[in-house]
């Protein structure tokens, strides 16, 4: 069975978590995108009153192909529920976000939300968090001075051998930009001991806007199965 259905069963199951009048934080990636679809189309047969936050440009695309109405963002203040996929999930529900390049407004809409929701295949659990390379978003400005204290926070944080890449387009030759302009350093670390010091040894850096580790947000993890959907709540 392919991660597709796995993900689409975490996506259903994560429907459950959806009430009438509620605003919903919108992930981005693969398997936000099927959640996405499938709100739509509840919101289209039940009519379903709610209002989506989208943690992407690509988010708030689909989201207005597929009728869930949004929130203007200037306006948001508190999210009842966020539903976004995940790149690494740990036994204690930390993650490794960012994979897409949109771990800042993830991140945003994550810690504003009453419950994050995470959604993903079985191919995301695992042990210890660090084998999916951690994307942190950096200031274009002299990123390679950053790319550098980076690395040595990464060191720090005791990972052994940590290896700090500029994401570039597609092309291969452009710097990925992300939505709100900046730059993404993918940290290959292999495995991150302890997220919480690589947390606080990453975030107070200059050049540092955000890092991919989101610790302490998910309250609810729905693992997609190849007939069913696993729940997990904290
Ligand atoms: C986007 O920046 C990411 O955080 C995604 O949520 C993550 O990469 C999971 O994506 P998939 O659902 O496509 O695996």
């Amino acid at each position: 069975m392919s991660t597709v259905e796995q993900k689409t069963n975490a996506a259903a199951a994560a429907l459950e978590y959806v009430e009438d009048g509620m605003t919903l934080g919108l992930g981005s990636g693969s398997t936000a995108e099927i959640f996405v679809r499938l709100l739509g189309a509840r919101i289209e047969e039940e009519g379903l009153k709610v209002q989506g936050l989208p943690t992407s440009k690509e988010t708030e695309a689909l989201a207005r192909e597929v009728g869930v109405p949004l929130m203007p963002v200037e306006h948001a203040v508190t999210i009842d529920v966020t539903v976004d996929g995940a790149d690494e999930v740990d036994g204690r529900f930390h993650l490794i976000k960012g994979g897409g390049g949109c771990l800042l407004r993830e991140k945003i809409i994550a810690a504003a939300s009453d419950r994050m929701v995470v959604i993903c295949d079985e191919t995301k659990l695992v042990e210890t968090l660090g084998r999916f390379p951690l994307p942190v978003e950096v200031d274009p400005f002299a990123f390679t001075i950053t790319a550098k204290k980076v690395f040595d926070a990464l060191r720090r944080a005791g990972v052994k051998r940590p290896d700090v890449n500029l994401r570039r387009r597609g092309d291969g030759l452009e710097p990925f930009v992300t939505d709100g302009g900046h730059y993404i350093l993918d940290c290959a670390c292999g495995e991150i001991p302890e997220p919480e010091l690589a947390d606080a040894e990453l975030i107070d850096l200059p050049g540092v806007i955000e890092h991919g580790l989101f610790l302490d947000l998910a309250r609810v993890v729905i693992v997609g199965e190849d007939e069913a959907a696993r729940v997990m709540e904290l």
